[in-house]
């Protein structure tokens, strides 16, 4: 149902990993070999990948997000005993074309008809982020796909949801941001975003600074929530 607090929107921002792309996808389709570890694996993956991106922004020592999904990737893995580079290098390839959540393209194409602007605000790395919305087939359905590695921090920095309003050029309480991640959500609300926090798991929201106006748990309710 629609919200008054989307009632004016400009440009739809997603975040990437865990919102449109299944970031378990590459341990669902090649951790065959890794048996009642897999999810174990998956899971400490994911973790690590994020927690190494605000420790090295809190650290000043950027590198971009393929190095740091590498590093998550081996911390997961020695966490379990396995020592196995094919086994990792596959894992690493997948990671450039990860499932698109089935849900993704009919809401981008129902925005676009509305008349919305649709973009990509990711930690990723350009090349990742170009790999993986074409190997999902988005490339048509999205007007920009930003990086962090413009700015070269993470996010929650605001200089990062910054770029979304530089480059759409429509202002910050005009652009409805959604993330299925809770600290993303936060952070672009306490931005100045509007944000539809996409509830895909059954979350608890994190306990942050940033108004969140929207909840959803699946993309199929963003048109409406936006009046369209
Ligand atoms: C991203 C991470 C947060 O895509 O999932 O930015």
């Amino acid at each position: 149902m629609n919200h008054p607090a989307f009632s004016d929107i400009g440009a739809c921002v997603f975040d990437a990993y865990g919102t449109l792309f299944d970031v378990h996808s590459a341990v669902a389709r090649g951790g065959a070999t890794l048996g009642e570890k897999a999810q174990g694996v998956s899971d400490l993956w994911r973790q690590k990948q994020l927690e190494y991106t605000w420790l090295r922004s809190l650290m000043d020592t950027h590198v971009d997000f393929w190095q740091v999904t590498n590093d998550g990737l081996d911390h997961a893995l020695a966490a379990h005993g396995i020592d196995d580079p094919a086994l990792k290098e596959s894992l690493m390839s997948l990671y450039l074309t990860l499932d698109a959540y089935p849900d993704v393209s009919a809401c981008l194409g129902a925005l676009r008809s509305g008349g919305k602007a649709t973009a990509i605000l990711s930690n990723g790395a350009p090349r990742m982020l170009e790999a993986a919305v074409g190997s999902a087939g988005l490339t048509e359905l999205l007007d920009k796909v930003l990086s962090v590695e413009s700015v070269g921090i993470y996010k929650p920095d605001r200089r990062v949801y910054q770029l979304a309003v530089d480059a759409l050029e429509v202002a910050a309480d005009r652009i409805c941001f959604v993330s299925t991640n809770p600290w993303d959500a936060s952070g672009a609300a306490h931005f100045g975003f509007k944000v539809a926090w996409l509830n895909r798991f059954g979350k608890q929201p994190d306990r942050l600074p940033g108004e969140i106006p929207g909840e959803i748990t699946t993309l199929a309710d963003l048109p409406g929530l936006l009046g369209l």
